[in-house]
């Protein structure tokens, strides 16, 4: 989680970004520009678009979209899956998550630093935590499209996908590292690497 607040708000000042000033967060608006309109959003009122290959979308409302939330130590997101959609293995450096299910049914799981997995079949109206760090993922089990809500102990939590972070950086992971890591030869290293897909 973040840091505890010093003062009843802090809206961001996204300006401040192109001065010299650098802070842990956003630097806060003057308190006289600071509106309601700094604390509302309505952009998880309309799904993700799930038709990618992996079959699911991620809305964040984080400190990046609405200004308010600077100090404030908690975000959230929506999250649309497409029939069997998958949100692919993934860990926030900065929160934990809670999820809830609106709609549909999920298979969820995390795995601890002790290689253990935890995982389950969570349904409408039922909610799953992961715990900060951790690596998580979900699989929607039917083929109607689902939706949860998930909210974040962090303003801005970050997302780091394990395949992203190993096969699709730029410049590229050394092959002999990925090799040795899987136990694999380098012509399936190199494989995993030209897989084109976008980001996830
Ligand atoms: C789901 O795990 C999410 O991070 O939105
Ligand atoms: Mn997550």
């Amino acid at each position: 989680g973040d840091p505890d607040m010093l003062q009843d708000f802090c809206v961001a000042e996204y300006k401040s970004l192109e001065g010299p000033l650098r802070v842990n967060g956003f630097p806060c608006k003057r308190p006289e520009n600071v509106t309601a309109n700094d604390f509302f959003s309505d952009v998880l009122s309309l799904p993700g678009n799930t038709g990618n290959p992996v079959g699911s979308a991620v809305t964040a409302v984080n400190v990046d979209k609405l200004p308010g939330l600077n100090t404030l130590g908690m975000s959230i997101s929506r999250v649309d899956y497409a029939p069997w959609g998958v949100n692919p293995p993934h860990t926030h450096p900065r929160a934990t998550e809670i999820i809830f299910m609106v709609e549909g049914s999920l298979t969820v799981g995390f795995v601890t630093t002790a290689g253990n997995l935890f995982t389950r079949t969570v349904c409408k109206g039922e909610l799953f935590v992961f715990p900060h760090g951790l690596v998580h993922f979900q699989r929607n089990n039917g083929g109607t499209p689902a939706m949860a809500i998930s909210a974040f102990n962090s303003q801005l939590p970050g997302i780091q996908s394990v395949a992203v972070s190993l096969s699709r950086v730029s410049p590229s992971m050394p092959t002999d590292v990925l090799a040795r890591a899987f136990q694999i030869n380098a012509g399936m290293v190199e494989a995993l690497n030209s897989n084109s897909a976008p980001m996830y």
